[in-house]
């Protein structure tokens, strides 16, 4: 053989290796375990390819239609968020009536349960504790990507209605009588849908780690006219039948999350479990935990200013807005369920009009959805003022892709905030989804402090 053709062949087979190595590279697996040792876990956008087993028919290309048909269903997450009083069930779990998904389903992760493990789809959440998955036989579940099969695994057990995790599910079969069996319960989800699970254990996979006998419900049945989410739901929330509760030993009651960009709906984000690996250099402010809402992450947040410099004004909203009250419940919570953050009724419009005050546009400002204060792009760019979050100990300046959201078929901007609805019995502030893409939020309740570092999520 002479050398070119040898030249030839080589590349050819270089190229071969390379064609190969990308086609059975699975883009949504968990990432290896990383040197640092972190327990990373990959997280998706529920209509991302990776978050189902056959990509969805429609994708959804155009991010601002995305953004805000996802934020129109807020006002239901608040009153779910607003309705976790302790010791009272909750009415309704975070599923949008009529919907494929969940309310809180923004974001899936890959997880198996079992023995062998069987791999699953769960939204994290961190607005809840418990964790459900359809199970197998469930023929009124709708057509799920993926169930769980308990006779398939050799760890699975039920949980009986004596148990200590029953009444934490607020099974009503069980808070009824000390009844022998399973614990069973109802769950509704917006009118009269409600699904029944039974109590289980099994181990739980997540990337390298298992979390033995971990409790969460099997769905069994389906009743009423809304469709079911297809996806599991993972609670990631602080009180004592979530993920954090049962993992202790594990992970110390330590996790971050870096959400993937809504203008990436390919790419995955991470979810970081444990104390290691976590970001050394992180700018933190106090988690509260809240008496009345203790499922939920609570921060003081003490003013919100807008612009920079010289130019900066901490926006007069009417007292005690922000204030935090372990009587009520009020304050304001980081929530991973929540799209556009949210601020209550008259501190948003304060925060908006001076908002509107500093944007350099010609002063004609448009509703859409969620968004009252949409300005044109052409031309001149108006200027965007910053947005400064002002929590104990840290200011969060956020960037303006946090700030504003675009769509470009009308060149058009608008604030990505809301007021909170009128209908959430105690006030409550919510840090969404959509400012806190590219940060790493670290929720530390060991420590009691939650964290914001800037990075590349995606
Ligand atoms: C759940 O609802 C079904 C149908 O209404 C009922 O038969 C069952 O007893 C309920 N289970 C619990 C635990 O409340
Ligand atoms: C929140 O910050 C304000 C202002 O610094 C302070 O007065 C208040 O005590 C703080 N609240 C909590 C619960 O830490
Ligand atoms: C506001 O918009 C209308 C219609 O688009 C336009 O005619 C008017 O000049 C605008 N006002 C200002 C102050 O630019």
């Amino acid at each position: 053989m002479d050398s070119p053709r040898i030249h030839s062949f080589f590349f050819f087979f270089f190229f071969f290796c390379l064609v190969r190595s990308y086609a059975s590279a699975d883009l949504c697996a968990n990432p290896p375990h990383s040197s640092s040792g972190a327990r990373d876990l990959s997280i998706f956008h529920a209509n991302s390819k990776c978050s189902t087993f056959s990509p969805p028919t429609s994708l959804p290309i155009d991010q601002f239609q995305t953004v805000l048909s996802s934020a129109a269903k807020d006002p239901s997450r608040l009153i779910y968020l607003s309705s976790l009083v302790a010791g009272t069930k909750p009415t309704t779990v975070p599923v949008a009536s009529g919907q494929q998904f969940m309310q809180t389903n923004n974001y899936v992760l890959r997880a198996k349960l079992g023995t062998p493990g069987q791999l699953l789809f769960l939204a994290l959440d961190t607005g809840s504790d418990a964790a459900w998955v359809p199970c197998a036989g469930c023929s009124s579940c709708p057509a799920a990507s993926a169930s769980f099969s308990p006779p398939s695994s050799s760890t699975y057990k039920t949980v009986d209605c004596a148990s200590g995790w029953c009444p934490q599910f607020k099974g009503p079969a069980c808070a009824a009588a000390a009844q022998a069996g399973s614990c069973g319960y109802n769950v509704s989800y917006g009118g009269n849908s409600f699904f029944s699970a039974t109590l289980s254990q099994d181990t739980l996979r997540l990337a390298h780690d298992m979390v033995p006998d971990y409790v969460f419900g099997c769905v069994n049945s389906v009743t009423g006219g809304n469709s079911m989410p297809k996806q599991g739901l993972l609670g990631l929330g602080r009180g004592s039948s979530s993920l954090m509760a049962q993992s202790l030993s594990l992970y110390q009651g330590v996790f971050s999350y870096c959400l993937p960009s809504f203008k990436s709906y390919y790419f995955s984000g991470s979810l970081r479990l444990g104390s290691v690996g976590q970001p050394k250099i992180i700018r933190t402010t106090p988690l509260l935990l809240n008496p009345h809402r203790p499922s939920l992450y609570y921060v003081n947040l003490t003013a919100v200013s807008i612009g920079r410099g010289i130019g900066r004004v901490t926006v007069p909203v009417p007292p005690g807005s922000f204030d935090f009250d372990p009587q009520t419940g009020a304050g304001t919570v980081v929530d991973s369920g929540t799209v556009i953050t949210r601020f209550v009724g008259p501190a948003y419009m304060a925060i908006r009009d001076e908002f509107r005050r500093q944007v350099s546009s010609s002063g004609n400002y448009s509703s859409l959805g969620a968004f009252d204060t949409c300005f044109a792009t052409t031309g001149d760019l108006p200027v965007t003022p910053a947005v400064t979050l002002h929590l104990t100990g840290l200011d969060l300046t956020l960037p303006v892709e946090n700030t504003l959201i675009h769509s470009s078929s009308t060149p058009l901007a608008c604030l990505a905030m809301a007021a909170a609805p009128d209908n959430v019995n105690a006030v409550v502030n919510v840090i969404a989804n959509y400012q806190q893409q590219n940060y790493r939020v670290l929720l530390d309740a060991a420590n009691s402090k939650v964290g914001f570092a800037r990075e590349l999520c995606n």
